[in-house]
């Protein structure tokens, strides 16, 4: 009988779920075993909910965004009796090995499922957010930047016709990576991310100065910045099952906007990419990340090297404690920072 492999996807969905599936059961299969698919992450698994898996199935999701399985921010942790449901039906479905493809939350789960269960794990990278410790980029990312990259060159445009201050708000909730990739692919004039409480003094004097200079200027905004002279922050602070900000109002851009707005008297105009960077087909980049990293999953299953993650180190995809990769996350560090006070 064939060995049997389950997989999960988790968290918020981003481009390259799809390759990395795909390359998993391509791999797995060439190593003799079977697949199912878990529904909608860690909560398919608790509540027993599967699909077959095999290579007629995901031949052609290589270029397809979100993720075939359905995904979900569930956290079998928060309840007791859900632990307990993952370990019954890994033994109910007779798997072999999981893997979980996810970013830090659940990954999180998967170090804990290994580190205190014992079970079979193997852990796959993903968040377009880039801010997962160990691998060096996650898929996901440069898909979303090159949308928001995109998304940015035509506000440019209409912004420098109608010689207004632009404020761009990218996703990021805790790392500010997505909008400082942004911002330095398109010649933005201030960057505004979590790791940095905002100094509104040098922000309106900067955008000042590039606003005589050119007569447009632009912004780059993380969803969750702070500015240093404003009250408490707006924007509600609902927490999901991992203890993260719900961001139901999306309300950054706009706020930054108006204050740029009342500050410099010059007409300013804001935009939410929201959602649309996190969907549609993914980058070259992100399809062979992704796919790489899917077939190492198989490989650490073949080896028997359980509790491992598929990272990218250097140009290498290598397996690494899941437990390194997960516990923190990786926000923008100081080098980076010292680019961006060069360009900004
Ligand atoms: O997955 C991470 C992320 O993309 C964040 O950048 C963003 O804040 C969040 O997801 C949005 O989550 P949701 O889809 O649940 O609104």
């Amino acid at each position: 009988m064939k060995k049997k492999i389950g997989i999960l996807t988790g968290g918020g969905d981003c481009p390259g779920l799809n390759p990395a599936i795909r390359g998993c059961v391509y791999a797995g299969e060439r190593f003799g075993y079977e697949f199912i698919g878990f529904n909608d992450g860690w909560r398919g698994i608790i509540e027993g909910r599967t699909e077959p898996l095999n290579r007629e199935k995901v031949e052609y999701i290589v270029m397809q965004g979100g993720t075939i399985l359905g995904t979900s921010r569930t956290n079998p942790f928060k309840k007791e009796e859900h632990v307990k449901k993952v370990l019954e039906n890994f033994k109910k479905f007779n798997l072999h090995a999981l893997v979980a493809i996810g970013g830090e939350d659940t990954l999180g789960v998967a170090t804990r499922l290994y580190e205190e269960h014992k079970l079979n794990v193997v852990g796959v990278p993903k968040t377009m957010d880039n801010d997962l410790n160990v691998t060096d980029y996650t898929f996901g990312f440069d898909t979303s930047v090159t949308r928001a990259m995109e998304a940015a060159n035509a506000l440019i445009d209409t912004g420098r016709s109608h010689r207004r201050v632009i404020v761009f708000e990218v996703m990021g909730r805790h790392a500010g990576w997505v909008a400082l990739f942004t911002a330095m692919a398109t010649a933005a004039d201030y960057l505004c991310v979590p790791e940095r409480k905002i100094d509104g003094k040098d922000m309106i004097e900067k955008i000042k100065k590039a606003y005589e200079r050119k007569k447009f200027a632009l912004v780059v905004v993380s969803e969750a910045v702070e500015i240093d002279q404003e009250e408490k922050n707006p924007i509600q602070q609902e927490v999901d099952q991992f203890g993260h900000i719900i961001l139901k109002e999306r309300g950054m851009g706009e706020k930054i906007a108006k204050y740029i707005e009342d500050k410099t008297g010059i007409e300013t105009r804001h935009a939410v990419i929201g959602h649309m960077q996190r969907g549609g087909q993914p980058t070259l980049f992100d399809r062979i990340l992704a796919t790489r990293v899917g077939i190492k999953a198989a490989e650490l299953i073949r080896d028997e090297d359980f509790g491992k993650m598929a990272a990218l180190v250097g140009n290498k995809i290598v397996g690494v404690p899941l437990k390194d990769a997960t516990g923190k996350l990786k926000v923008v560090s100081e080098e980076w920072f010292k680019l961006a006070d060069l360009l900004f």
